[in-house]
């Protein structure tokens, strides 16, 4: 079976729902303490073996590319000083040369597009997608679990968890059925922001996925869908038909960035987790709450 090579990432979106917060800051570059959204993305990606990265990024993302380069400046001023502990880290953090790519998406006609815009850099091989708005924790990371998934089974995996019946409207929504190989679920249908009359179920889309390359030519004409625009589960409904399909149902903990409340709540739990300063950190939400 073909290893799974690359990851998709789009970030092309405008994060109205941060503003003002990311009127010049790219929403994937805000800090979750003490690293952009994005790097835990980037992190989890690596962890499950990705050696390329597909950006599908817009105008104003600049930040994104200086972001996976060396800062010159910075490492010459971080050697000078002799901080060459902080020096290593941000090095170690850096992608090798070539293992990014970046194409824009000119126009923001939905996710189904941006993922059609990295055809060409992906080629004729399963990869994989991350929304880069949800840092997903866990031991081994979600994707790492897919990948493993993947290997028993092949075909497509979509994660999926179970949200409050009231917010399957903001989500893609899955039908599943029986066991399908791997830990996972035959999945059966799925429909992108239902109503709740509408929804086959309460597990969304949470925002990884492994998918084969097929994808592309059902994308190349894929019509607007919820909310107008071209829509990834609206293609993958379509391939459901030829395709197998899995469901891996996420047992961690799912952190959606990309509003400000969950921004917050992300923010705070890895402050919590971090190695050197979630203890400190604990301390200060506890006094705060006291205060409350
Ligand atoms: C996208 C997907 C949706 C998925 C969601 C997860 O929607 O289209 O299926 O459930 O991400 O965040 P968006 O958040 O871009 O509206």
């Amino acid at each position: 079976m073909a290893k799974l090579r690359k990851a998709v990432l789009p970030v092309a979106g405008l994060g109205t729902r941060v503003l003002p917060a990311t009127k010049v800051i790219p929403k994937e570059m805000l800090p979750v303490f003490d690293r952009p959204a994005l790097q835990y993305v980037i992190d989890e990606a690596a962890a499950a073996g990705i050696e390329h990265f597909v950006f599908v990024t817009g105008r104003n993302k600049g930040a994104i590319e200086d972001y996976f380069d060396s800062a010159f400046e910075l490492d010459a001023t971080l050697h000078a000083k002799g901080k060459t502990a902080l020096l290593d880290e941000l090095r170690a953090l850096l992608p090798e040369a070539g293992r990014c790519s970046f194409v824009r998406q000119q126009a923001p006609l939905g996710l189904g597009h941006a993922v059609w815009c990295a055809r060409d850099l992906v080629g004729d091989e399963p990869f994989a997608v991350m929304l880069p708005d949800m840092i997903m924790v866990s031991d081994p990371p979600c994707l790492a679990q897919m990948v493993t998934a993947h290997a028993q089974t092949g075909g497509n995996i979509i994660s999926v968890e179970a949200v409050p019946p009231e917010d399957v409207s903001k989500y893609g929504i899955v039908d599943v059925g029986g066991p399908s190989g791997g830990g996972m679920k035959t999945l059966k249908g799925m429909v992108e922001k239902p109503t709740m009359a509408e929804a086959p179920s309460n597990l969304m889309i949470s925002g990884r996925y492994i998918l084969q390359p097929r994808i592309f030519k059902l994308l190349a004409d894929q019509g607007a869908g919820a909310g107008g625009e071209i829509q990834l589960t609206d293609a993958m409904a379509r391939l459901m038909g030829d395709d197998a399909f899995h469901a891996f149902e996420f047992t961690g903990r799912t952190y959606d960035t990309g509003s400000k409340i969950g921004y917050l709540e992300a923010y705070l739990a890895l402050a919590l987790e971090h190695p050197d300063h979630g203890s400190e950190a604990a301390a200060m939400i506890k006094a705060f709450a006291e205060k409350l």
